[in-house]
């Protein structure tokens, strides 16, 4: 049984994907069950940090520039444009959990004061060129946090790229030597991988274990928190 999270005092480090608080417009059942999810366990002591992604909301926005200016749009005001997208996700979620959560939003992660007593904290994106998975790594590091989860729509790492082989098969735990050599060492924006590779790198040279589940399934969560058999791919050195 693997018993992380108890050494973590119970502290919980979540980027949670964009695509899950606004697959299209926002996912008011997803985020009713979410936060029912997340009182339950403040209420047992649990502590989280929630590192919000832009989702759809970032895509269209991005698209509508790119609509009126054309090609002359740059890669800082694409990133711009996501890293506002979530932080206004990120301040939803502030706004679901009010009454528990730290105010204001985290917008840089290496300086911003962290209010450890709040059973919340929320934060959105830092600048260009990095991605909200690269955020929730800062925020563990900051925290000496052993472990976090990525929520997103996938349910396990494949042992390489299923759309392009038939033979790809869902692992359960895999080194970050590997991962590595799947996703490679770049972020290009726009990228589906299940892990940022730049936040991967980070994590392996800080030797931070990531969790990589789905994260509407919230059942299949809980079992990760309590210790339990769980689908999902654990990333570790
Ligand atoms: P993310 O790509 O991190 O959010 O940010 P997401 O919605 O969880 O992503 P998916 O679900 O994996 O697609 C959205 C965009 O905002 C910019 C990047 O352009 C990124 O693609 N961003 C985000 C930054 O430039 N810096 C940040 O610190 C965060």
């Amino acid at each position: 049984m693997d018993l992380k999270f108890e050494k973590d005092k119970k502290r919980v480090v979540f980027s949670l994907g964009g695509s899950l608080v606004v697959p299209d417009g926002v996912n008011v059942p997803y985020l009713r069950q979410f936060r029912d999810f997340i009182f339950e366990f403040v209420n047992q002591g649990w502590r989280f940090v929630l590192v919000v992604g832009g989702g759809s909301q970032a895509r269209k926005y991005i698209q509508a520039a790119k609509e009126i200016i054309g090609d002359s749009i740059t890669h800082d005001d694409m990133d711009w444009l996501g890293i506002h997208a979530t932080r206004f996700n990120a301040h939803l979620i502030r706004t679901i959990f009010r009454s528990i959560a730290q105010p204001v939003i985290i917008t840089n992660p290496e300086k911003d004061y962290l209010d450890t007593t709040k059973s919340v904290i929320v934060s959105g994106g830092w600048k260009p060129g990095w991605s909200t998975d690269y955020v929730a790594v800062k925020i563990a590091n900051r925290l000496k946090a052993e472990t976090m989860i990525n929520l997103s729509d996938i349910k396990y790492v494949y042992s390489a790229d299923p759309k392009k082989d038939p033979q790809a098969k869902p692992v359960k735990d895999m080194l970050w030597m590997d991962f590595v050599k799947l996703v490679g060492d770049r972020w290009i924006p726009g990228m589906n991988v299940p892990f940022d590779p730049i936040a991967s790198k980070q994590a392996m040279e800080t030797n931070l274990d990531v969790y990589v589940t789905e994260g509407s399934n919230l059942k299949n969560i809980k079992r990760i928190l309590k210790g339990e058999d769980y689908i999902g791919t654990l990333l570790h050195n």
